[in-house]
């Protein structure tokens, strides 16, 4: 057994596992009642394999959860301590946040949208963006936000996929001190789209913007409704929001959250893990665009009640101290952050961290990759001072919230540097092999979820079929989220990456498929494959290969037009660290392209068997090509 880390003696609550493993519908059932419905369920879960319908027949509503259940005893308590990447600050109460989503609610109602209508969010973090989100929520409109750092190609595609009328974005957006013009990207992808009837615009920064017919400014259309909006009572599976996320597919597929069984999974989920008290100073450094940032900046901490800092801009802007100066200034008791994060943190050395008063943290999480040992142990010495257990939550969008970490609000137990350690009651896992047979303990095989969770999607945005296909046909009746794990004697879980196409690179989900097909749509290319190599902060980095058409030749201006397709079609986050020119790639007889044998050289592993391979000689040539990206990356960290 590895190194275990005793963080306040206890046990794990096997009464209570026992029974939510016995019976997880009813141990759910008792989980709900934390919420405020506007009537009981009559059943509560109706199972179709694979859809799942929480909570039948209740009536609730997200944003009466966050906020209007809070007002009698909170509206003085800040919900959010918002610190600009500027230096700028604001504090806005539960009752601030209430006016505010009320006013705002009235002001979708204002510009025709209904229950069931879509809106899609493309905002910097500030904190009109949960407000957006949370106003959706009070009339029953489900929101679609997309992640600011998103081309105008990728919006198009998004926001033609959920069909939104209404467009909420900034003029613009800080990041590394620079202003990010959102409005002109959104303008680019909407220009040939006709049922886009308005776009809110919010002025953050001093960047002037062309308006047209369409523009709304947000103070204009606030200053003109009326501060009071009741919360609709809405069933429990009705959708509270899409979040487009990369598979191992084509284009990004829309992941649909119902209301009354996310909520459930997020308040429990988030009592469990983080053990939040009314005192706490809550942090998660995630971006809204992502899941983390819906699940538990937005939704979860505002369920409790609790304070939380947002933070607008990069973690290492103006400079590498930047995070622990908010953690000093707002005696952050709880910390949520990244691997890739962490690795970064770590690179810049112990003494930035030593120099300030991080006394008040009590809990330190992380989420979204596998934590190396080493980066786990820095967390819990320099940041934690060995007093702060390291919840490694896992999870995906799909799952809406956690399904493996520690517990210390529930149980405590010994922690292992590197391991999510169980699952959380009543959510049975295990790691099984290609036929889905339970391997036996300390082997690598695929991880499956047996049974529904409240948090669980509701389906894929207009295509159920897709749904079954991606996650539920691979094994039967079973989840598969596309990841290695191993158990170990002890039963801890330990996640190892993905088992797909699907590539993790700073925490960020990059599908295989997506970039490839945005490759081959240059003009003058006829083949691309991509894949992950690894790399030392953010987990992974990408590597494509590109075939050129008979007759083109490499040229440094052709690389340049790649990488600005990739940043235009995609976003900036999907740009690989080298493009590799080669004749030909490694194919099976049958034509498919052996991604695991790229992986496998690009990581510097053996080769293995290549019976299968159609022409040798594309393995050299691409071997060639990765000996000279490992020579780059050695000379670029010298
Ligand atoms: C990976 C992020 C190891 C995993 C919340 C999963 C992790 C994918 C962990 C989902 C963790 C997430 N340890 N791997 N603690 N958390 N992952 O949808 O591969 O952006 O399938 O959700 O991130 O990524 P997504």
């Amino acid at each position: 057994m590895d190194e275990a880390y005793d963080v306040g003696l206890g046990n794990i609550d096997f009464v209570l596992r026992k029974k939510a493993d016995s019976d997880f519908v009813s141990f759910w059932d008792d989980e709900a009642k934390n919420l405020s419905w506007f009537s009981y369920w009559e059943k509560t879960l109706d199972w179709q394999p694979p859809f799942a319908k929480w909570f039948v027949g209740g009536t609730i509503n997200a944003s009466f959860n966050a906020l209007d259940v809070h007002q009698k005893t909170k509206s003085s308590k800040p919900a959010i301590l918002w610190e600009g990447e500027n230096g700028e600050s604001r504090i806005i109460t539960y009752g601030e946040m209430f006016l505010q989503v009320k006013k705002f609610s009235n002001v979708l109602k204002s510009l025709g949208v209904k229950k069931g209508d879509r809106v899609t969010i493309y905002l910097p973090m500030v904190p009109e963006l949960p407000i957006a989100m949370l106003a959706c929520a009070r009339i029953g409109a489900i929101h679609a936000v997309i992640f600011s750092g998103f081309s105008a190609a990728s919006i198009k595609d998004r926001i033609s996929d959920s069909h939104s009328k209404v467009v909420v974005t900034a003029n613009g957006g800080y990041r590394r001190g620079k202003i990010v013009k959102l409005k002109e990207v959104i303008d680019e992808a909407i220009k040939d789209v006709d049922f886009v009837e308005h776009v809110v615009v919010l002025k953050r920064t001093e960047n002037e913007i062309s308006t047209s017919s369409k523009d709304r400014l947000w103070d204009d259309l606030m200053n003109n409704v009326p501060d009071s909006c009741d919360a609709e009572k809405l069933d429990s599976t009705h959708p509270l929001y899409i979040l487009y996320t990369s598979g191992t597919t084509g284009k990004p597929k829309g992941v649909l959250h119902g209301t009354g069984g996310y909520l459930t999974h997020l308040y429990s989920t988030f009592k469990w893990a983080f053990d939040i008290k009314d005192s706490d100073v809550f942090f998660c450094t995630a971006d809204i665009g992502w899941v983390t940032g819906h699940s538990y900046v937005v939704y979860a901490p505002l369920l409790h009640g609790a304070t939380q800092v947002m933070y607008e801009g990069a973690p290492d802007f103006p400079d590498a101290s930047r995070i622990w100066e908010i953690l000093q200034k707002y005696h952050v008791t709880i910390f949520y952050t990244t691997p890739t994060a962490l690795r970064m943190f770590m690179k810049f050395g112990n003494n930035i961290p030593n120099s300030f008063d991080l006394s008040s943290l009590r809990l330190l999480g992380t989420v979204g990759e596998p934590i190396n040992p080493e980066v786990w142990k820095w967390y819990f010495k320099t940041i934690g001072n060995e007093k702060c257990p390291i919840i490694d939550t896992w999870w995906q969008t799909e799952t809406g919230g956690m399904l493996i970490s520690p517990l210390p609000g529930l149980e405590t137990m010994p922690l292992k540097p590197g391991s999510g350690t169980l699952p959380i009651p009543g959510v049975r896992i295990s790691v099984v092999d290609e036929n889905g047979d339970e391997v036996p303990p300390n082997t690598k095989g695929y991880l499956v979820i047996k049974n529904p969770w409240p948090g669980m999607l509701l389906t894929l945005w207009g295509d159920d079929e897709k749904y079954k296909t991606v996650y539920w046909s691979k094994y039967k009746n079973c989840y598969y989220p596309g990841d290695y794990a191993l158990k170990d004697d002890d039963g801890y879980l330990w996640l190892l990456g993905r088992a797909d196409d699907v590539l993790k690179v700073a925490g960020h989900r990059i599908g295989t498929a997506e970039l490839e097909s945005c490759i081959v749509s240059h003009s003058d290319v006829a083949e691309s494959a991509v894949c992950g190599i690894t790399d030392e902060i953010k987990g992974e980095v990408i590597i494509a290969f590109v075939v050129l058409k008979e007759g083109i030749s490499d040229t440094e201006i052709l690389k340049k037009e790649i990488f600005d397709k990739i940043r235009n079609d995609i976003g900036a986050i999907a740009t690989p660290k080298q493009i590799y020119f080669v004749s030909k790639l490694p194919k099976t007889r049958s034509g498919k392209i052996m991604r695991r044998l790229l992986k496998r050289i690009a990581n510097n592993e053996k080769i293995g068997d290549v019976s299968t391979l159609e022409d040798g000689t594309a393995v050299t040539e691409i071997q060639n090509a990765f000996d000279d990206i490992q020579k780059s990356i050695k000379r670029n960290s010298c």
